[in-house]
């Protein structure tokens, strides 16, 4: 296993030679660590089957199921799919997945460490995904701003981005959001935590899925503190130029693995579709989202 940063960027490194059948525990621990530091680890040549990816994923820590089963991949569920591309004129997973700013699992109770997306069709014009790594964003932003989060927590719900599911068709939208408030109730989280892994101070926060924020005591804030964190971290640039965003390329055979605790990440915007095929395996590692987080 050979790692190497990648060349020009602040981001991320290039791992060659990586074998999951045959990589030592040691290995493992060195790419996982390698992961928390340098956030993106792109693993080169990987070619798997579902199956095998998700036995990679399980090297990496506990696989964690996409709770709504649309996503799910037909032979190994824990295999969340974004897809455009009908297999035999029948739709695999979700097309459009991520178009936002968000970290994976932000509005759930347990948010896992690691994310891990295996592309199986590349698109040829409009590849990669941007990140912004929000423990550069926090140590980035004015002192007062952070003066002014000290303490703070914030509300993460999923009602914005919730996809309607085949099933939905013709039922009242009163009904669909009520539903997406029962199972899934808003989490509060502190604004700024410690990695567990790295020591770092982290923002936990996005666009997508943040959708208030509140003082120490849980009474609510004004609405343009969140604004003006989105506009600092660089969430609300259009033309993705903010010097905080990083495009992350890939192409086929790459395995891209990242910190989902310190980073948020956003499908690239495309005006004319192209074929898209992702597979997707998340997992929960030995800590919990940041110490002390209350129990599920
Ligand atoms: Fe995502």
């Amino acid at each position: 296993m050979q790692i190497t940063d990648q060349p020009g960027a602040v981001l991320g490194v290039t791992v060659e030679d990586f074998d999951h059948t045959t990589a030592s525990d040691t290995d493992i621990g060195t790419l996982k660590q390698t992961v928390y530091t340098k956030k993106i680890a792109v693993l080169k040549g990987q070619d798997l089957t579902p199956e095998q990816f998700l036995a990679l994923g399980r090297r990496l820590g506990r696989p964690e199921t996409y709770y709504e089963p649309m996503y799910q991949h037909p032979d190994v569920p824990e295999i969340f799919v974004s897809s455009n591309v009908p297999e035999n004129g029948k739709q695999i997973g979700v097309p459009k997945t991520g178009k936002f700013w968000h970290a994976d699992y932000q509005f759930m109770p347990d948010p896992f460490g690691i994310t891990l997306i295996h592309p199986q069709v590349v698109p040829e014009q409009n590849r990669g995904t941007y990140f912004i790594d929000m423990g550069r964003a926090y140590e980035r932003l004015p002192g007062e701003l952070k003066k002014e989060i000290a303490g703070t927590r914030c509300r993460h719900s999923v009602r914005k981005y919730f996809k309607i599911r085949p099933h939905d068709v013709y039922r009242p939208i009163s009904e669909i959001l009520e539903e997406v408030e029962t199972r899934t109730p808003p989490v509060v989280r502190p604004t700024a935590f410690t990695h567990p892994m790295t020591g770092e101070t982290v923002l936990y926060l996005s666009e997508g899925f943040t959708v208030g924020i509140e003082d120490a005591d849980g009474a609510p804030l004004d609405e343009e503190l969140l604004k003006r964190l989105f506009e600092a971290t660089g969430q609300l640039d259009d033309t993705f130029e903010h010097e905080g965003i990083h495009l992350q390329s890939f192409e086929k055979g790459d395995l891209l693995v990242w910190d989902n605790r310190s980073l948020i990440h956003r499908a690239r915007h495309t005006t004319t579709p192209e074929p898209t095929v992702s597979h997707r395996v998340t997992v929960h590692d030995e800590c919990k989202l940041y110490e002390g987080m209350p129990a599920a």
